[in-house]
Order: structure tokens, then sequence, then C-alpha cells
């Protein structure tokens, strides 16, 4: 029997340094200082956030809420904000502590650019995830978000513009390529930057070629996370016996009783203690 743990799961670097910047504030400030928020849960993980919150972090859901802050530390999150967040924050005298991926960050900086030099930019991604939201509010008036083919065959460049194309950072990279494929169709004038992280690629490579070779594989995210989602998608494919959970409890240990190799991956959210409680779990049943 044996248990295949990917080498990419769990966080990557932008989740990790955005996790750690609050719990190092909660340190610094020891219940004395003013008071913590984080806009939007810092990461797609439930779990983490009860932890924070348990430990008097507040997580300000919509604009609303922020918008009637007078004081306090307000921390964003890996996937970053529009510019006029920033604004609104300044103007209210919060202070800000920006926990953007740098990778992130990035794409705010070249949308902002190429918008300014006249390109209409288009942003292959979930036009609901916040990061998507954060890098439109970074591309100026002419930004269009394409998520599927029919998006991309309805795309119509502005007359005279040129195309910028930049991609959510956790895109499947196959799909992200089909979709230049049929925009690049469209003009002449088309540039295409690659902004998707090597971490997920890395992490969905490495996830596919487990399935490929186990007979059962878990995932371990929470369903809100997109990463993870996609994550579930290429391993089911690869391997019918794929279960997708939050943390140990939504996993039938008896399903995987009859099974000889097991693959365990986990999104770009999943916190290590789960990941080893599920590993260490399912090595108790083998
Ligand atoms: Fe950053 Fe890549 Fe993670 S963009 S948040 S290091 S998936």
């Amino acid at each position: 029997m044996k248990i295949v743990r990917a080498k990419t799961a769990g966080f990557c670097f932008g989740v990790k340094r955005a996790v750690e910047t609050v719990y190092k504030e909660l340190q610094e400030e020891a219940g004395s200082g003013p008071r913590i928020y984080t806009y939007g849960p810092i990461i797609h993980n439930d779990e983490v956030v009860k932890d924070m919150e348990k430990r008097g972090v507040k997580v300000l859901r919509t604009e609303a809420e922020l918008e009637s802050l007078t004081e306090g530390t307000v921390i964003i999150r890996s996937h970053g904000v529009p510019e006029y967040i920033y604004k609104k924050m300044e103007e209210q005298g919060l202070t800000v502590i920006d926990a953007t991926c740098p990778f992130v960050k990035k794409i705010h900086n070249i949308v902002q650019r190429e918008s300014r030099a006249g390109s209409h930019i288009v942003i292959i991604g979930n036009p609901e995830h916040p990061e998507v939201q954060g890098i439109r509010g970074w591309a100026g008036d002419h930004v269009t978000v394409v998520q599927s083919e029919k998006d991309a065959s309805d795309f119509v460049p502005n007359p005279g513009m040129k195309v910028c194309i930049v991609a959510q950072t956790t895109f499947n990279y196959n799909k992200f390529q089909d979709l230049v494929e049929i925009i690049s169709e469209k003009s002449y004038d088309v540039s295409v930057l690659n902004t998707i992280c090597s971490a997920t690629k890395e992490r969905q490579n490495e996830a596919g070629s487990i399935a490929e070779e186990v007979d059962a594989m878990i995932v371990i995210g929470d369903k809100h996370s997109s990463n993870t989602q996609k994550l579930f998608e290429i391993c089911q494919k690869a391997c019918k016996d794929t279960y997708y959970i939050q943390t140990l409890d939504d996993l039938d240990l008896n399903q995987l009783g009859s099974v000889e190799t097991v693959g365990i991956t986990a999104g770009a959210s999943t916190p290590n203690n789960i990941i080893e409680e599920v590993q260490n779990n399912v090595r108790i049943i083998f």
C-alpha cells in the first residue's frame, strides 16, 4: 500500500506570505493596538479564517463594511484589490498593510501601464473572482474579462486599439492558450502576457501525473477555492476515484479501503496541518 503526497500540495508563496502577515500583525499588536481587519477572507479556507477570527481579526466582507470604518489596520489579501480601494482606505485614515501577492501586483502594473499606453485589456479569468476584479480595477476603461470560448468568440476589439491579454494567476494553462488563439484571430496587434503563476502550473502538472498512477486521489481544499476546484477537475479526468474534501471529516475512509495506492494533493490555501492530518489517517487504514 502506498501514499503519494504531492510535493507542491498546500500554501503557495503568496498565500503563505499573506497568512504570515496577519499572524505577525496579531503578535505585534497583542490585543493592545488598533483592531485588525482583513478586506475579504485572507485566503479561501474556512479553517484558517475561523482561527484568525478567534484571535480577534475581523473580516470585512463588503465595501459598505469597509466604508463604515473610522480606524484600524486593514490587511489586503494576496488576491489584491482595485486601485480605488487603496484611495478609499487612505481617505478614511486607515492603516493599510498590503499583502497582495507580488505576482498579482505585477499584473496590476502591467495592465495599468498598457491601458495608459492605449491598449484594450483582456483578462482571461473568472469575472467573479476577487483577483480578476482587482486586476480589472487597474485596467482603465477598456477592459474585457474572458472566461469561455463563447466570451472569446464574442469579443470585439475596439477599432484602432491594441489588445493586451493577461491571465488570472490560477487559470488553466491549456484553456488560456485556446482562448488566446481565438482572440488573436480578431486583431493584428495583440500582445500576450502569460501571467499564470508557475506555482499553479506545477501543482496542476504534479497532481495530474500522480492521479494517472494511483487508484484513488484526494484533493484537499476549500470548496470556494478556484485553484482547488481546478485541481479536482484535472485529477478527476485522470483518476475516476477522486475525492474533494475540505478536512479529514469529509473523507469516508471506508471508500478507500480496497485501493492500493492513494495520491494526495491540496490547493494553494490549504494549511499543512490539514494535509498532514489527512495523510496520517489514510496511512492508518492501510
Ligand atoms: Fe501568488 Fe501564485 Fe500564490 S500568484 S498567491 S504565488 S498562486
